[in-house]
């Protein structure tokens, strides 16, 4: 059986919660400011997609929430404790699949992780194939990553991900490699997952469609460095509604807060930072 992921945080607050966060990295040329003052509140069971142009710091956020690298400033919290080191309630799935190891089957590359945390073979093995078999792969088990298509491997380390069972899923640009069709279609089998689940996930991209299709919050950053320009709410949108009026309205809204000249036109006065439902 597999166990219910621990609850370290009372139901009502936010389960990752990052305020005023500020990240520098020092370059040969002095110092790179990634990002600058960021605040957001992750709720359990949030699709939490921040969303910014190449290079404004997303991946650097992510990185800071999974315990990489510290902030210059701020603080992020997991359940009310400060994060500073990676641990396994906090699993980042990369863009890059081939983070797979090509030696070991894909069960064994679910297991790996698994054994590494001190798991029992037996056991490693009954939940690798549980979650192998939640994504469509129970038949490719004992296959190498190399016979596989990108959507199966991105499947691969969603499955490798969700094994460990983390108190948030951090997702870097997932499914960016893919091919239009393979991305639509991870984004819905991610959107299934979730309805059957309900995992907690902070996801980045750089397209406005993906953050509205996977969101149901999203964080809007400004190019480099990127700073909060705002929060809406993106649970209406599905793949489902992706050529509706309302969807493309949504999707010029968003372009114009990331790229227009008004920082915070007038529209956006009631969606920031909405109150959680
Ligand atoms: N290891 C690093 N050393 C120095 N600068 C970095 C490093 N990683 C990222 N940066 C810089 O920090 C900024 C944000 O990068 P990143 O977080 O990768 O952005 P994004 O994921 O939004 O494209 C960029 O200007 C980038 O060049
Ligand atoms: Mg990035």
């Amino acid at each position: 059986m597999i166990a219910p992921a621990l609850q370290v945080v009372a139901p009502s607050g936010p389960l990752l919660r990052a305020e005023h966060v500020t990240i520098d990295y020092a370059g040969e040329h002095g110092t790179v400011r990634a990002t600058e003052d960021v605040g957001f509140d992750v709720y359990r069971g949030d699709r939490f997609v921040l969303l910014g142009p190449s290079g404004c710091g997303k991946s650097t956020l992510l990185k800071a929430v999974g315990g990489f690298i510290a902030p210059r400033a701020g603080s992020l919290r997991l359940g009310g404790k400060p994060i500073t080191a990676p641990g396994p309630d906090r699993i980042v799935v990369f863009q890059e699949f081939d983070q797979l190891p090509p030696w070991k089957t894909v069960e064994a590359n679910v297991m790996f992780p698994l054994l590494a945390g001190g798991m029992k073979k037996p056991e490693a093995r009954e939940r690798a194939r549980h979650w192998l078999g939640k994504v469509g792969l129970a038949r490719f088990a004992d296959a190498y990553p190399h016979t596989l298509s990108g959507g199966m491997k991105a499947r691969v380390a969603i499955a490798r991900a969700l094994a460990m069972q983390p108190e948030i899923l951090l997702m870097d640009e997932p499914f960016a490699a893919l091919d239009a069709l393979t991305r639509r279609k991870m984004q819905e089998e991610l959107q299934a997952l979730w309805e059957e689940i309900g995992f907690t996930m902070l996801f980045v991209t750089h397209s406005i469609e993906e953050a509205l299709v996977v969101g149901n919050r999203i964080l809007l950053l400004s190019p480099h460095p990127g700073r909060v320009r705002a929060e809406l709410n993106s649970h209406q949108f599905d793949l489902g509604s992706a050529g509706s009026v309302e969807f493309q309205a949504a999707n010029e809204r968003i372009h114009r807060l990331l790229f227009g000249d008004a920082v915070f036109p007038s529209t956006l006065s009631t969606p920031a930072y909405a109150s959680h439902p």
